[in-house]
């Protein structure tokens, strides 16, 4: 069974001014598929601290995936895809490019998302979205090709 790490990036959930509802969300989907959920995490929309989370949870190889929900569209403070692109070993460019080509096919929107996806070690790391809906959108995308990439990078 495929295990996962979520993290849930905002500023204001992490002060708890805002429920996240997008980590619960994506644990919903992700649960729903019969995979497992290890790790899940609010952080701030900081670099420093959202690098230092994705490193922990790739070197301790226990997931397979980690999961981001937020900072990927144009505020000054969205800063998760320069965090990925930090940590990545490699980058998986074809997984952000197809959420993006079908969230484009829901909104015109799509083209303000900065998303990115890649690999460090045996895990891979994808950027989705901040909202609820937007992530789980994105993640329903391209669940069905995951099971085959862990094959590949176990
Ligand atoms: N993708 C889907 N499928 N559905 C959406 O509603 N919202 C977009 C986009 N991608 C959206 C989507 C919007 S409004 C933005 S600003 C970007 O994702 C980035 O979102 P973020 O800044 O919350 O990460």
């Amino acid at each position: 069974m495929p295990a996962v790490a979520i993290l849930t990036i905002s500023d204001r959930s992490s002060r708890g001014e805002r429920p996240d509802l997008s980590g619960p969300a994506l644990i919903e989907e992700v649960t729903r598929l019969g995979w497992q959920v290890a790790d899940y995490s609010i952080v701030a929309d900081d670099a420093e601290k959202i690098k230092a989370y994705l490193i922990e949870w790739c070197d301790k190889h226990v997931v397979q995936m980690i999961l981001t929900t937020g900072g990927t569209g144009f505020a000054p403070r969205d800063v998760t895809p320069e965090a990925t692109l930090a940590v990545i070993e490699r980058s998986a460019p074809g997984l952000a490019e197809y959420m993006r080509m079908k969230s484009f096919e829901k909104t015109p929107h799509a083209m303000l998302s900065r998303a990115v996806a890649g690999i460090r070690k045996a895990t891979l790391i994808v950027n989705l979205p901040g909202s609820p809906k937007a992530a789980v959108e994105n993640f329903n995308f391209v669940s069905p090709v995951l099971p085959h990439a862990f094959q590949l990078l176990a």
